[in-house]
């Protein structure tokens, strides 16, 4: 299906008429308690015991790790080729492994999410009711985990592609965080307010997910038979929203395939701008990509300007769509 109207129907789930449909595979990946495989109130109670764990206020403690991962990883970068989308991969599974799975157990940080983690998944709710048991948590820590590493990895390697094919909005963006270096007292370091105070990036951001849809599809199972756009669709069928065709909608975006962060400057039509989905499923780690995102950027501008070593612009077809290439790079510094 394809439209804002099918989009609001299928993403608000109104009436309970449809439910995720996750593919064989991911079922048994994930496991039976997954965030993936649930559905009403169980799927609301799932999504508040881990909404607290990555919102602004709980991200807020592993933004000096996040930071001084980007400045590490950007140190290797001058004086070889530089695969973007391997880098990126790495620098998010860093992030994300080390916040909720422990990849070095003797590390502290780690150590200080998991118990985070635990406790708000565990002890933080009112009643017996509200806990997660070790199923549960096992299950929805590797659902953060594969829901989490390849989409955020996507989607800085096409806003490091995007930046450099448009001069223009490179030249803003780095307008904007050459400002906030600037404004610095000598020798510090970016600041947990300085990223929330990014609107040109964070519009470059959302017209990166836009252009290149990182999940072009999403799919829903109906639960009753219902209508959409008098299209008659029986319970139990599998439902396919068509993302890519809303984003590059002309009569919502003109030029659709034209780079322009500006798109954003006004509240868009509702469901037209689905980067990181709408309604009880829309995308809960959408506060650390960002921020995972911003970081990384920020130091990028600062410190380099980089090439491309080939021009290749065909997309790797898999569910996470990313440039075939991995997007292969030189630096220079600034
Ligand atoms: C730029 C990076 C990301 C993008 C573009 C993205 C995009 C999305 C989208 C479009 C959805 C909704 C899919 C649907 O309605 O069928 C979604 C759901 C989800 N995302 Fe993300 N995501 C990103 C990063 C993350 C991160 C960092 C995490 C976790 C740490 C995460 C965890 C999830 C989970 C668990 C769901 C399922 C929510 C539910 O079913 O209630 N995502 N994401």
């Amino acid at each position: 299906m394809t439209g804002r109207e099918a989009a609001k129907i299928l993403l608000t789930g109104k009436d309970g008429i449809v439910s995720l449909n996750l593919f064989y595979a991911g079922k048994q990946v994930l496991g039976p308690t997954s965030l993936l495989q649930q559905t009403g109130e169980a799927h609301k109670r799932l999504r508040r015991l881990i909404a607290e764990p990555l919102s602004v206020d709980g991200l807020k403690k592993y933004f000096q790790f996040i930071n001084n991962l980007a400045i590490e990883t950007l140190d290797q970068w001058p004086g070889r080729t530089v695969l973007v989308h391997e880098e990126a991969s790495t620098f998010t599974l860093k992030v994300i492994g080390n916040m909720i799975m422990s990849l070095e157990p003797t590390g502290e940080e780690q150590e200080k999410f998991r118990a985070n983690f635990k406790k708000h998944c565990k002890d933080t709710s009112e009643g017996e009711d509200d806990k997660l048991t070790d199923t549960q948590l096992k299950d929805n820590i590797l659902t953060l985990l594969v829901a989490g590493h390849d989409t955020t990895t996507a989607a800085l390697t096409w806003v490091i592609k995007f930046l450099e094919e448009n001069p223009a909005a490179l030249e803003r963006l780095r307008e904007e965080h050459m400002e906030i270096q600037g404004s610095r007292k000598n020798g510090s370091s970016l600041t947990w307010s300085e990223i929330n105070n990014m609107p040109y990036t964070t519009k470059v951001i959302n017209e990166t997910l836009r252009i290149a849809t990182i999940l072009p599809w999403f799919s829903r199972k109906a639960a009753l038979d219902f209508e959409i756009d008098g299209c008659k669709i029986k319970k139990g069928w599998s439902i396919n929203l068509d993302v890519v065709s809303i984003h590059h909608d002309p009569a919502v975006f003109p030029d659709p395939l034209k780079f322009d962060p500006s798109r954003f400057d006004e509240p868009l039509k509702p469901f037209s701008f689905l980067g990181f989905g709408s309604g009880p499923r829309m995308c809960p780690g959408i506060n650390l990509a960002k921020l995972e995102i911003l970081v990384f950027i920020h130091h990028l501008v600062c410190r380099y300007k980089w090439s491309p070593l080939e021009k290749d612009d065909s997309v790797q077809p898999t569910v996470v769509r990313m440039p075939r290439n991995k997007y292969p790079i030189i630096v220079k510094p600034l």
